[in-house]
Parts: C-alpha cells; sequence; structure tokens
C-alpha cells in the first residue's frame, strides 16, 4: 500500500526518475516512485511480455482504438496499423494540433521504448545549449557515469561490415559517402553480443524480430534492467505502478501532498489516493511534469512558480523521411530494428543535421532507406493550463517545423543528386516526403536555469525539483536519453548534499 508520508518522492520512472531513485536509495533516503504506466515483467497469453510489432495488441499503445505507428503507410495502404482494445499498452501518442509526441509508459519510461541509441551530445553544442552548466564537469565526470550507468555498449566495426542485420545502414552510408558525407557509428544500450547471436540463430530474437516502439523481448538494457534494478537494491525504493499524479499541493509546514489516482490496466479507477512528501522530484517526462506544475501554478496550489514553467518547448528539430533505393540496391528484409549508425553533417553552418540511420523493420525488403533527422531547428513551442480539460495544451504550428524540413532536404537532396535516386512519397498517410508532425524526442517546458535554479530546484517552490527531459532548452543535437540521464546524475548529488542530508 501507499505510505501516508515518504521522505522523498519520485514522480515516474524515465531516465531522470531512474537516476534520482537510485542516488537517493543508495543514501539510504526512503523513496517512492509512483508511475502512471505497468510494470512490464509478465508474459501474455502467448508467452511474451511484449507483443509483436507487426501484429500488435493491446500491449501495444496506451488507450487507443487502433495503433498509431510512425510510418503511417506503405505504398500508400494502412499495413502498419491495427485496431487494438483499449488497454495500458507500452507506447503512447499525445496528439497537440499539428504536433504529436512520442512517448513510453510504464516502468522505465521510454526506455521501455525507444531505439536505444546512446548518444553523448557534441562538447560544443552542449556549451551553446546550457552555457551555464560547467562543461568541463559534465564531460569529465557526469556524462561517463551516465554511460557507464545505461550500459552503453559499441558495434563490433568487423562484424558490422558483413552481418546481414545492418546492410540496411551500409546501403545508407554508401549512399551518404558518394555526396561526400561522413557517417558515423552510434553507441547503444541494446546489447551488441545478444544481436549477434540473434543473427547466429542461439537466441530468441528482439530486434530482429521487427521489435522496439512496442517494447523489446530480449537484448535491451532498458531502465528496468539498469538504473531502477540498482534503485530497488538499495532497499530504499519502492515502486507503485497504475498511479498518476494528478495534483501537487503544498502543506502550511511545507511539505507537498500529492493526489494520486490508481487504477487497473484497463483504465478503471480503482481508488484516489494521497501521500506526503518532504522532498519532491517530478521525473514525468517533458509532457507529464509541465503539465504538473502548470496545473499546480494556474489552479493556485503554488502560486509563486515561474512564468517560465512551460516555456522553451521543442522537438529537438525532429524529422523523419524515406529514400527510394534503386533496385539493385537491397536493404534486405533482416533489419536490426536498434540503429547504429548516422550521418553527421552537423558541422554545415547552415543546416547542421544528424540523421540516423532508421530500420524499416516490415520483414520484407522495401526497398525504402529511412531516416531521423535530429536538426537545429530554432522554434519553441510553449505550454500552456486549459482549465476546461485540466490538461496542458501545447501551441505549435505546422510552420515551426519548417526549419527541420529545410534542413533535411537540403542535406538528402544532394544525396539524391549524387545517387539519381529520390523520396518516397508513400510513407506518411498522403504525398509528403517529409514528417515532421511528430517527435520522438520532446525537451523543454521547466528550462534549467529559468523555471529552475541550475540544479532542477523549482523556483518558488522549496523542495521541488525536476529531473527530466523538461529540463533541457528543447535541443540536444543528438537523441536525448544520456544527456537526461547526466544532468539527472549531476543535480542529484548537489541536491542530496544540500538539501535533502543537509
Ligand atoms: P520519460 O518520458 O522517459 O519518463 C516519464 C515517465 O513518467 C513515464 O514512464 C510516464 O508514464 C510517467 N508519468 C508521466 N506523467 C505521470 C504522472 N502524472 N504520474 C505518474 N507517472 C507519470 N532517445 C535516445 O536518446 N535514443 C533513442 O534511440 C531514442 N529513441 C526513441 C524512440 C521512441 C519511439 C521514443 C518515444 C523516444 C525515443 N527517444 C530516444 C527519446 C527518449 O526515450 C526520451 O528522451 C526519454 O525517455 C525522456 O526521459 P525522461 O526522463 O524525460 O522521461
Amino acid at each position: 500500500a501507499l505510505p501516508e508520508f515518504s521522505p522523498a518522492v519520485v514522480i515516474g520512472t524515465g531516465y531522470g526518475a531512474a537516476v534520482t531513485a537510485l542516488r537517493l536509495g543508495e543514501a539510504g533516503v526512503p523513496t517512492v516512485m509512483l508511475e502512471m504506466g505497468q510494470l512490464w515483467d509478465t508474459a501474455g497469453a502467448d508467452g511474451k511480455v511484449f507483443c509483436p510489432m507487426l501484429s500488435p495488441d493491446e500491449r501495444s499503445m496506451w488507450f487507443k482504438d487502433r495503433t498509431e505507428a510512425p510510418l503511417a503507410s506503405f505504398l500508400w495502404l494502412d499495413l502498419a496499423n491495427h485496431d487494438i482494445r483499449r488497454h495500458a499498452g507500452v507506447l503512447d501518442r499525445v496528439h497537440f494540433g499539428d504536433m504529436s509526441v512520442y512517448l513510453g509508459r510504464g516502468v522505465g519510461g521510454g526506455s521501455l521504448v525507444n531505439g536505444a541509441m546512446a548518444v553523448t551530445p557534441r562538447r560544443d553544442y552542449f556549451e551553446e545549449i546550457l552555457p551555464e552548466v560547467d562543461a568541463d564537469e559534465m564531460y569529465g565526470r557526469y556524462f561517463p557515469r551516465a554511460n557507464a550507468g545505461l550500459g552503453r555498449n559499441e558495434v563490433d566495426r568487423a562484424w558490422f561490415e558483413k552481418c546481414r542485420s545492418y546492410n540496411y545502414a551500409r546501403v545508407s552510408r554508401k549512399a551518404a559517402a558518394k555526396a561526400g558525407f561522413k557517417t558515423a557509428f552510434v553507441p547503444s544500450v541494446y546489447d551488441f553480443e545478444y544481436l549477434k547471436a540473434e543473427e547466429e540463430g542461439t537466441v530468441p530474437r528482439s530486434a530482429l524480430a521487427s521489435e522496439v516502439i512496442y517494447g523489446n523481448n530480449h537484448g535491451k538494457r532498458s531502465l528496468d534492467r539498469t538504473y531502477l534494478a540498482a534503485a530497488l537494491g538499495t532497499g530504499h525504493v519502492r515502486i507503485h505502478t497504475l498511479h498518476e499524479v494528478r495534483e501537487i499541493l503544498r502543506q502550511p509546514d511545507g511539505a507537498y501532498t500529492l493526489v494520486v489516482r490508481e487504477s487497473d490496466a484497463d483504465g478503471t479507477v480503482l481508488a484516489t489516493k494521497h501521500i506526503g512528501a518532504k522532498h519532491l522530484f517530478l521525473g514525468a517526462g517533458s509532457l507529464g511534469t509541465t503539465e504538473l506544475l502548470l496545473r499546480a501554478r494556474d489552479t493556485g496550489r503554488l502560486p509563486e512558480l515561474s512564468e517560465e514553467v512551460g516555456e522553451g518547448w521543442g522537438t529537438n528539430g525532429n524529422v523523419m523521411l524515406g529514400r527510394a533505393n534503386h533496385l539493385w540496391d537491397t536493404t534486405g528484409s533482416l533489419q536490426s530494428g536498434m540503429p547504429t549508425l548516422g550521418i553527421d553533417n552537423w558541422d554545415d553552418p547552415k543546416y547542421p543535421v544528424f540523421a540516423e540511420i532508421a530500420p524499416v523493420p516490415a520483414g520484407l525488403e522495401t526497398w525504402v532507406s529511412l531516416y531521423l533527422a535530429i536538426t537545429k531547428n530554432p522554434e519553441r513551442g510553449r505550454f500552456r493550463y486549459d482549465p476546461a480539460s485540466d490538461s496542458a495544451k501545447l501551441s505549435w504550428t505546422a510552420d515551426q517545423g519548417q526549419p527541420s524540413i529545410d534542413a533535411a532536404k537540403a542535406l538528402f537532396d544532394k544525396i539524391n543528386r549524387a545517387n539519381t535516386t529520390i523520396y518516397r512519397h508513400d510513407l506518411f498517410g498522403d504525398t509528403r516526403p517529409f514528417e515532421n508532425r511528430f517527435t520522438y524526442h520532446p525537451l523543454g517546458g521547466a528550462v534549467l536555469g529559468k523555471a529552475t535554479d541550475l540544479h532542477g530546484r523549482v523556483k518558488g517552490a522549496p523542495n521541488l525539483y525536476v529531473t527530466d527531459g523538461s529540463l533541457i532548452p528543447g535541443s540536444t543535437g543528438v537523441n536525448p536519453f544520456v544527456t537526461i540521464t547526466a544532468l539527472a546524475e549531476r543535480n542529484v548529488e548537489r541536491v542530496l548534499a544540500e538539501d535533502v542530508l543537509r
């Protein structure tokens, strides 16, 4: 049962939350984690914890009637999506007008559904986005600590060159090289030794069975196997699942009270509960944390919160596109769901792009080379509290996504020209070649040094902290979870020493 009070409460179980709980637990601080999603450790009737990517069921998505996969169509046919039963599945897609956001739901947050790419940002860009954070400290101490805690590893280069699973990446590398662009290997938290064994056929397939966005049954070092397992191992941390925090209130003595809604996995509300906390850590992700803070400020519970709450949100410049390969340039039917190569053109003065070479895990030859490009889009969105729906609404318009398209187009027009290839127009539901109506990388909403101090302490609310992707001002130039993890490591060290253990 949920205790009435805990010295520390952490909301969410994603990257920032997991780091924070581990370090609190190691310091002996009794800590409760509240997660609105499920714990993914029990096999269904098919003997698997997560459902198959190509025949998804109710385990796939968070309370939807139909799946909403990023590749909406193939040859304009809606082949990827299936009707499902509404249930507490692992992947959510939250819609706000011209933008929608993919999120992981469950113990481990985004680590359950993401592509496992573990990329440390370029130091010069990190210094540009967060100039007040000591980069020597980050690159000397916290990025290495984060990468160790996450279990980052790199692909065996000799194996990469001859394996079947990354033929698709080699085909894209060749096309990039023909246009004069270089590629870079991307580390991962998917176990590459396991991947090798998958290709050899000695273990059950996961990344090679198209598993990724609806969860991996094997091979992935998601947070439930790394930081969260270690946090539970301290004996001081407990996780309560299917517990959604709805409201944050402050008591006259300065302690926080949370209003928590407990549901079952089919969405039936079981109870409304309360828990008190001395120190409260928000790790509910960019959308979750920002909404909790906005609701608290604008309903008068925490009126002292800064005007900066809700500001500085960005998509990390995400834009997806496909190129049509020549018939003789096959990418292969066996494609690792875990990317490990990116086209690195971040040095371009006008259009910096880091484009991850993504798989098309269809299980058959598609002649498509797919990319998720990360661009330097300066546009920022803003969340506002909407009293009618009691939720946060994002303002982001289609034209704010245009700089991402312009940058991706500058790069891929050159690649197409050099290879006499064209864009695919059949992948995103209509004829558009660039898909920028969703992001995998929501960042910002409670930006470090603006809505919080330089260590995530929320301005106007003592003993309240932000630990997750909300702290990053809309962009980090690469896939973001290593940055989120390292910042959380840095912040919790300071907060433990100065606030919690004081
Ligand atoms: P995160 O979103 O991980 O966790 C928040 C948790 O809080 C969730 O479990 C949520 O259910 C819970 N929560 C929210 N509100 C709550 C409430 N009110 N009460 C209780 N619980 C609540 N990044 C990367 O670096 N490499 C990659 O390869 C990829 N690939 C990728 C693919 C896909 C499909 C997605 C969706 C995302 C990625 N990402 C990625 C992005 C990465 O997963 C993302 O940046 C991090 O998970 C964000 O970490 P946070 O700690 O901010 O929150």
